[in-house]
């Protein structure tokens, strides 16, 4: 079966068509899309997509591409899906002429596997569009390039299509991906529908093109420190803080998060969800307790919870602005309250109107998506007035970083104030921005290629060490953020957190990044652990991503609309020693509204490793808070300060602070 394996990845797409595959209405697929292109870029993208195939095919293949372009508005080449199954296995079974792709190909497969990824055979691991490749040829010429590359050689991939290897050196990146990057003007949200539907580019996403998503867990972290700082901000007191009602919406590939979030902070929390395959995802992996349909009965159970202080998750399934109005009518006071649609994808499936259901919004955004985006428009109305309502009436709201407000603002909501800001703050202005991304902490994480859980227990025990020690001499600024990862991680194992990979996630700062790194490359050099582990982080980080509603909507000075700090990261992480790197138009808050990259890392136990681990991560860490400082965020100043004295080569400009009395009169 191995064999087998193996040897289809060798013979990446084959040479003999295999047979065509029945559509499987079992899982979940992606939205039909935009019938966006004319009649001659309808040729070209049959042209494009046939660049991938022996002439003898194109007769048949033609028409099968033009039928899926018609059905489904793109090409994904169904045809060519592998029968085996797609998941992230042990190194040592993927053909190898380098350990490194290995790793990567474990990797990219965690991103398709059915358990993980949201629209598997569209090639979509979360996010309504985020896409690993955008057709199966990719995927086998992919897989095919990696299983013969060696270490001397680098894969240049544009926006999933592996435009091949070439000669470089062992301490290159051995693959480097760009996704999604235009030319500035055409990054428009039809740009992306167009030239994705001609097969010429991709929406990345973050952790998707970059083949580092490791499924819900990497988000369960962050969105816990995030409701946990939520709650923190309504009250100090555990005590009181139980029995609190948190609302939101989404069980999706990220929201999916929000109900186990919620109920490890210890609230009472409502999550509505409108596609019924999310909601039964989530009831099933025992990440939402309960599920209404009837919203009566749903608040019966929200009373009960809150007289008895129960931890617990409940889903509503319907849709969010129905279950906001009808708490508002029943006079609830919700005191937390956010939201967690696509809406970074508002005209395409992110986002569902009130009054239709799910399967007559599907029909509806490809059959009439003028009609649809009306109906989008009129719903966010209705949302964020009563959101407005809510929190006239005490509920702490905040953006979570998906576009709500940015959207609810274009469909005409009042939710600006006169001086052009929002009137609610995003959860990185006042909650991760200033508590972990300007102290430099932020979602490292690691997969450990053996697939063995016990080495994953391991490499939990290694950063448990690396934080407690660090704790004894941390200064307070950021004793709050390490406690909360020292708890993370003692409970991690016991909260069951894996889908596909061995993988683990962990909020941490610049110092422990390295440290935890090094004491793995230790024990894998002393056999502890028994192969290799790989790093990586989410592009949700301090460094890695530019985006003036999101991860940079703290900074102030203005440059939250340049990208200088996303594209220097990806460059400096490509030449300090990173396995692959990432750069990434779109991903969160939307095309051509956020430019983002990422790295992944190889660990094998050597001195190669030790160097390139030490170099590359200080600079994927300090990059961000070098920026930030500058930007005179004062954490980040104090951060950076302090690592100045840690490391005398370090030697960033700081920012002079200027007496705004000076600026009165001057205008
Ligand atoms: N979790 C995080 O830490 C985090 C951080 C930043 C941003 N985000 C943003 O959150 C958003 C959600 O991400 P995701 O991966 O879960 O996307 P997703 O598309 O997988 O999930 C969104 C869910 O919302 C549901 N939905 C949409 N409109 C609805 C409506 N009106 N009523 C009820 N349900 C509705 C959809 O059916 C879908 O299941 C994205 O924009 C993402 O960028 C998440």
């Amino acid at each position: 079966m191995n064999t087998e394996f193996k040897l289809q990845i060798m013979d990446g797409i084959p040479a003999e068509l295999p047979s065509t595959k029945p559509f499987d209405i079992t899982i979940n697929h992606a939205p039909k899309r935009k019938d966006i292109l004319n009649k001659e870029e309808k040729k070209l993208a049959i042209r494009n997509a046939l660049r991938y195939f022996d002439k003898k095919h194109h007769a048949v293949l033609s028409k099968e591409f033009a039928m899926e372009l018609k059905e489904y508005g793109r090409i994904y080449m169904y045809r060519f899906r592998p029968d085996y199954k797609i998941h992230a296995r042990p190194i040592h079974e993927y053909p190898h002429q380098s350990k490194q792709a290995a790793a990567i190909m474990l990797m990219l497969q965690n991103n398709l596997d059915y358990a993980v990824a949201q629209h598997p055979h569209e090639l979509i691991t979360y996010g309504g569009n985020g896409s690993v490749f955008q057709n199966w040829a990719q995927y086998l010429l992919t897989m095919k390039y990696l299983s013969e590359m060696t270490d001397e050689q680098t894969l240049a991939m544009y926006s999933g299509h592996p435009m091949g290897l070439f000669p470089s050196h062992k301490d290159a990146p051995r693959v480097v991906i760009t996704n999604g990057m235009m030319i500035p003007n055409y990054s428009k949200p039809d740009d992306w529908e167009k030239f994705n539907a001609l097969g010429v580019t991709q929406f990345g996403q973050m952790t998707a093109g970059s083949f580092m998503y490791i499924g819900p867990q990497g988000i369960v972290h962050g969105t816990t420190i995030t409701v946990m700082n939520a709650a923190r901000k309504i009250s100090k007191s555990e005590e009181d803080r139980k029995g609190k009602l948190f609302v939101t919406c989404g069980l999706g590939g990220m929201s999916g998060a929000q109900p186990k979030a919620g109920k490890i902070s210890g609230l009472v929390s409502v999550v509505a969800e409108i596609n019924p395959k999310a909601v039964k995802t989530r009831h099933s992996q025992a990440w939402v307790d309960e599920v209404f349909e009837d919203l009566p009965a749903l608040l019966k159970r929200i009373n009960k919870a809150q007289a008895e202080k129960e931890a617990i998750s409940l889903a509503y399934q319907g849709n969010i602005v129905d279950l906001w109005e009808f708490l508002l009518k029943e006079n609830v006071k919700v005191d937390i309250g956010t939201d967690q649609t696509s809406l970074h994808n508002p005209w395409a499936g992110g986002y569902y109107p009130a009054g239709l259901t799910f399967d007559e919004s599907n029909v509806l955004m490809a059959t009439d998506p003028d009609r649809f985006k009306k109906e989008v428009q009129k719903t966010l109305l209705r949302h964020a007035n009563a959101v407005n309502t809510m929190a006239g009436k005490g509920m702490y709201f905040f953006d979570y970083g998906n576009a709500f407000l940015l959207e609810a603002s274009r469909a005409g909501a009042d939710i600006v104030n006169a001086d052009g800001t929002f009137k609610f703050k995003s959860y990185v202005q006042d909650i991760l921005g200033p508590m972990c991304f300007d102290y430099g902490f932020g979602p490292f994480r690691w997969v450990c290629s053996s697939c063995d859980p016990n080495d994953l227990a391991t490499t939990d025990k290694l950063a448990l060490h690396v934080l407690e020690e660090m704790y004894k001499t941390a200064p307070d600024e950021i004793k709050q953020q390490l406690t909360d990862n020292i708890l993370w991680i003692k409970d991690a194992m016991q909260n069951n957190l894996v889908v596909g990979s061995q993988a683990r996630i962990l909020y941490a700062d610049s110092e422990a990044r390295v440290k935890i790194a090094e004491a793995f490359n230790q024990a894998i050099k002393s056999g502890e652990l028994s192969a290799p582990v790989i790093l990586g982080r989410d592009h949700h980080d301090v460094s890695g991503t530019d985006s003036p509603y999101r991860e940079t909507s703290n900074i102030y000075d203005g440059s939250s609309f340049t990208a200088d700090m996303a594209v220097q990261n990806f460059v400096g992480d490509g030449f300090r020693g990173a396995t692959w790197i990432s750069l990434h138009n779109g991903g969160g808050v939307g095309w051509g509204e956020v430019i983002n990259g990422g790295f992944g890392m190889v660990l094998d136990g050597t001195a190669d490793s030790d160097r390139r681990l030490k170099s590359m991560l200080f600079w994927d860490v300090n990059n961000g808070i070098a920026r930030r400082s500058w930007a005179r965020n004062e954490e980040a100043m104090f951060a950076i300060k302090r690592e100045m004295q840690r490391t005398p080569e370090l030697k960033v400009t700081i920012p002079n602070m200027v007496d705004d009395d000076l600026l009165q009169d001057l205008f």
